[in-house]
């Protein structure tokens, strides 16, 4: 919301505190003040109108409808609204964004302390509720071939199925999805965003429509390209990308490197993948102690068992004791199902879903779904 003009709602019965509000804001271009609604029992039918980024109540209001209970029916109903309380001294209010009230303003308060707190509330209002829409998810492992650009591909098509998906090639030297998908060398990629300001339309511009109905910002088509991408630019394509889509499903290369770490420090939740394979325990242990040092919690990892029967010699108890945590999706190994929808471009998870393999990553798909209701249950109401 930074740069934009923030929409402000009154909730006033005293006609001249809210030509006050008016006078002061008059002088500003910042806010524009949309209406003031005089009754409580209005408010939020207002709020769902004019849909205000901000609204300032009245604690005070007289009528059917106390302050109060208008701030706690608009945080019910539309839960992205900012709400200040407005006050006077001897009527003291405290800060309760549970109960809707997200700042007091106490009489008298000057332009600056009003435009201040306005603008305070909406971005903060705005930002939380840009994130808590969406859910980024990356797959990684230090060790390659374990099925990672399967895997996402084949997860991002099931989630579209019901959400807005964005799936991003994050195998930047070799465009693994490139390959996957046969799509064109002349297909734009990363790349072809503006270096300086990228704003929702040129992501829009840059997007591969797939078939299967899902977006995805492809990486690069030459292997030195991949140095033109920037780690800030990263931080700002997901950025926007969070605020348009619901799952953000990011694909990476095998390294720990600084590129793979900004998919990494961006995701809600890390899907580590593996098969029954040595050399992939031992990378996904070692990379275990970087992400300890780093400080992510145990809750933004996961684990995906790829190819869980075929074991190789040792038990699903020994895998998990080598990494010293549980596996928490499985996906069995179908080879000629995946080389059969590879051949032809397309998921498995459309073409056969009732495979046992395409059942696996519906698995994890489910499990997504339901940890985005989780993180905004108000805001996945509307
Ligand atoms: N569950 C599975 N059953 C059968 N074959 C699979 C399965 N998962 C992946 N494969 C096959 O394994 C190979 C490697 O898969 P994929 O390219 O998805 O792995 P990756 O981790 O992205 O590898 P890279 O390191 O090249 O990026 C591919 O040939 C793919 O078709
Ligand atoms: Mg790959």
């Amino acid at each position: 919301m930074t740069g934009e003009q923030i929409r402000l709602l009154v909730v006033e019965d005293v006609p001249q505190v809210a030509s006050h509000i008016r006078s002061l804001l008059n002088a500003q271009s910042q806010i524009k003040m949309l209406d003031v609604v005089t009754a409580g029992d209005r408010a939020v039918g207002t709020v769902g109108e004019l849909k205000p980024d901000v609204v300032i109540v009245d604690a005070l209001l007289q009528g059917r409808m106390s302050g109060q209970k208008v701030a706690e029916e608009i945080r019910r109903a539309e839960p992205q609204v900012g709400l200040i309380m407005l006050t006077v001294p001897q009527n003291p209010v405290s800060e309760n964004p549970e109960r809707g009230v997200d700042a007091v303003l106490k009489m008298p308060f000057t332009g600056f302390d009003l435009t201040t707190m306005v603008r305070k509330v909406g971005e903060a209002r705005a930002a939380e509720s840009a994130g808590s829409g969406s859910l980024v998810v990356t797959l990684f492992s230090p060790k390659g071939g374990v099925g990672r650009t399967t895997l996402a591909y084949n997860l991002a098509v099931a989630l579209g199925e019901d959400h807005r998906v964005c799936l991003i090639d994050g195998s930047l030297q070799f465009s693994d999805l490139r390959g996957l998908l046969r799509v064109p060398a002349v297909a734009p990629s990363i790349v072809n965003l503006p270096t300086d300001r990228i704003r929702e339309q040129d992501l829009a511009d840059v997007m591969w429509r797939d078939p299967s109905g899902i977006d995805i910002l492809l990486a690069p088509p030459r292997v030195e390209m991949a140095e033109m991408v920037t780690v800030r630019d990263i931080e700002k394509v997901l950025s926007i990308l969070r605020k348009i889509y619901e799952f953000v499903i990011i694909d990476t290369r095998a390294a720990l490197s600084e590129d793979v770490l900004v998919f990494l420090d961006s995701a809600d939740l890390i899907l580590q993948v593996l098969t029954y394979d040595a050399m992939a325990i031992r990378g996904l242990v070692m990379s275990a102690e970087t992400f300890a040092a780093i400080g992510y919690p145990a809750s933004k990892l996961a684990t995906v068992l790829n190819r869980s029967d075929s074991s190789g010699g040792f038990s699903k108890a020994d895998l998990e004791q080598a990494l010293g945590r549980r596996v928490d999706f499985e996906v069995v190994s179908d080879g000629h199902l995946v080389l059969a929808a590879n051949n032809e471009g397309n998921a498995f998870v459309s073409s056969s879903p009732d495979a046992p393999i395409a059942r696996g990553v519906r698995g994890i798909a489910d499990s997504l779904a339901s940890r985005l209701r989780e993180r905004s249950p108000a805001l996945s109401r509307r």
